[in-house]
């Protein structure tokens, strides 16, 4: 059973001797290096039962609750996933108007019954900082799939598990990492947290690529200067492609908008092609996308007659995802080192690599 008092502070900082267990995770400021090397190390550990070669009962009879209040394909589906593949049992709301909340029902009064039903909650919801006021709530720890534009950590996670593993399939090392980031950084949650994450870091070098209305918020500028990282900020593609180790493109945020009027003042504005890339990019730069991508004429942001190219790592960042999520409820859960005590064979046909 969790107990409360561990849930006191939702902004914990998990550090070098976290405890994890029976914590939220709800924002990037939680997470030193250590802390996220660690999650890492776990979802690693997850690659059997994510590629089908085992199956694991850890989590049986536990019951995830996973409120999706925004649109979703990924990340809900992953978090389910992902607790599905540790044995455990998943229970969704997904929208606004299927749920108590469209009655006017508090977030806090939503995380008190829930607490009574499940073990852990996922959420996502439109407004920032709605996650944490749910999970002030909570009796139960809460991960936070997505708080309108402010942050987005399971995905962040997920990048740098991609970002390293990526490196490592090309022979590079993961010091002196060069990213661009470009698209709309102003409402994109993913790059707010991933840049937020990488700054744990030594040596980052970010090249912010967008049209000034949508630039990079100065709180997030703010924590790279705290690191002292090179922040390069331009509003030109062809800049910003050249001389990078990863390439993360993202989708003009349309839902964020006033009008979509507005929005598509910038969509299509920043295109990446297959020609593009040849043209102005280093060999075996790593190109980045937290999908979905707007594959929509007008905006077509990031080509597919890339589709083929190697370094796309964009169906590899999706496949990553269910693991690092696994490994958050693991070390939430407290299950993290008897994963293999619950393991059994795979009965079932699978082509899974
Ligand atoms: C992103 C999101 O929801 O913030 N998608 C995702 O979770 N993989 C990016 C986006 O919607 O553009």
């Amino acid at each position: 059973m969790l107990e409360l008092r561990q849930l006191k502070s939702h902004n914990k900082h998990l550090g070098a001797r976290m405890v994890f267990q029976g914590q939220h995770i709800l924002s990037i400021d939680q997470l030193d290096r250590d802390a996220v090397e660690r999650i890492l190390q776990v979802a690693d550990l997850m690659h059997p039962y994510v590629a089908r070669e085992k199956s694991c009962r850890v989590l049986e009879g536990a019951v995830l609750a996973n409120m999706f209040f925004e649109p979703s394909t990924r990340t809900r589906i992953s978090f389910g996933t992902a607790f599905n593949l540790l044995g455990g049992h998943v229970r969704e709301t997904v929208g606004m108007s299927t749920s108590s909340l469209a009655k006017g029902e508090s977030l806090y009064d939503t995380a008190q019954v829930l607490s009574t039903y499940a073990d852990v909650v996922a959420m996502r919801h439109p407004q920032a900082g709605s996650v944490a006021e749910f999970a002030a709530g909570s009796k139960i720890p809460v991960i936070n799939g997505g708080d309108g534009p402010n942050e987005h950590p399971t995905q962040a996670l997920l990048d740098i598990y991609t970002i390293f593993n990526e490196l490592n399939r090309i022979h590079k090392g993961t010091e002196n990492l060069r990213i661009a980031m470009m698209g709309d950084l102003k409402n994109g949650r993913t790059v707010h947290s991933l840049t937020q994450l990488l700054c744990v870091f030594p040596n980052v070098e970010f090249t912010f690529v967008a049209p000034n209305a949508l630039a990079m918020p100065e709180k997030v500028l703010a924590v790279c200067d705290k690191y002292n990282h090179r922040v390069t900020i331009t509003d030109s593609l062809d800049d910003g492609l050249h001389s990078q180790d990863v390439i993360y493109q993202t989708r003009i945020q349309e839902e964020r908008f006033e009008t979509q009027r507005e929005a598509d003042l910038y969509r299509g504005k920043y295109r990446l092609n297959q020609s593009g890339y040849e043209k102005f990019c280093d060999p075996n730069t790593i190109i980045m996308h937290p999908l979905p991508r707007d594959s929509r004429p007008e905006a077509n942001e990031l080509s597919d007659d890339m589709n083929d190219n190697p370094n796309l790592a964009i169906f590899r960042q999706a496949y990553f995802g269910v693991k690092v999520r696994m490994a958050l409820f693991a070390l939430v859960l407290g299950v993290e080192d008897k994963l293999s005590q619950f393991e059994t064979p795979v009965a079932w046909h699978s082509n899974k690599i």
